[in-house]
């Protein structure tokens, strides 16, 4: 039997240094890179003075979103699996002079302290990821979050509107990979992450319901 289909570490090294690119074309037919961003900041609500996590931050393109939101006081941390990706993250952020602690390490163990952020991010990561995978990396942030810390999510939702079910259905089916698709169709995503003991605090669809933004705390 053949391995399931899905992101690689290998596939995210190779293709890191196309990312910022890519993902502006990608996010293109939703309003555009700049918008999107400013939803999920607009969503996730960081504050001056929290430590806050971007987990699978890719290029940092979010990270640097939440510092500039936070300032200074705030402090804000990447990680990710892939060299290339943390390399780009952090030249980015020097340029902008930006603090961001960018750090190569994977989701399913971080290393950090129990109980140390206030908020976390997951931004377009988690339908790439296997189950076991997934799981994994949501309790390890459960972890690492502060009792009431705030967990922010970003992913496809596929909407109830016939029009979007079948735009996001065709996006995800052709541009995406398979893992993708089967947790796309099978809509666990809010379900999964409560059973793992995080309370759903507000939920906003956006981008004619293509995307969710889930707002979690940790009791
Ligand atoms: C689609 S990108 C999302 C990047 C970013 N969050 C964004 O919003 O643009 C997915 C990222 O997840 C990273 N990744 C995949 N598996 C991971 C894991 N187990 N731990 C940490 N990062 C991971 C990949 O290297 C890649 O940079």
């Amino acid at each position: 039997m053949s391995e399931p289909d899905h992101y690689s570490d290998e596939f995210w090294e190779k293709f890191a240094r196309f990312y910022n690119l890519a993902t502006k074309f990608y996010l293109l037919p939703f309003g555009g890179e700049g918008s999107f961003r400013n939803e999920i900041i607009k969503f996730g609500q960081p504050k001056a003075g929290e430590q806050i996590l971007d987990v699978c931050c890719g290029t940092g393109t979010l990270t640097m979103r939440i510092a500039e939101k936070v300032g200074q006081q705030a402090g804000v941390t990447g990680i990710d699996t892939s060299q290339e990706m943390i390399r780009i993250a952090t030249k980015k952020a020097v340029k902008k002079k930006l603090s961001i602690k960018f750090e190569l390490a994977s989701g399913k163990s971080l290393p950090f302290l129990d109980n140390y952020f206030d908020r976390s991010f997951v931004s377009l990561c988690l339908h790439e990821l296997p189950n076991d995978l997934r799981i994994k990396v949501l309790q390890e942030i459960q972890r690492v979050l502060k009792i009431n810390g705030y967990l922010v999510v970003i992913d496809f939702n596929l909407s109830q509107k016939l029009l979007p079910r079948l735009m996001i259905k065709m996006f995800v089916k052709f541009i995406e990979k398979e893992v993708a698709y089967n947790f796309l169709l099978k809509e666990l995503l809010g379900t999964e992450i409560a059973e793992l003991g995080f309370k759903l605090v507000d939920k906003k669809l956006i981008l004619l319901d293509m995307f969710q933004l889930l707002l979690f705390q940790k009791s």
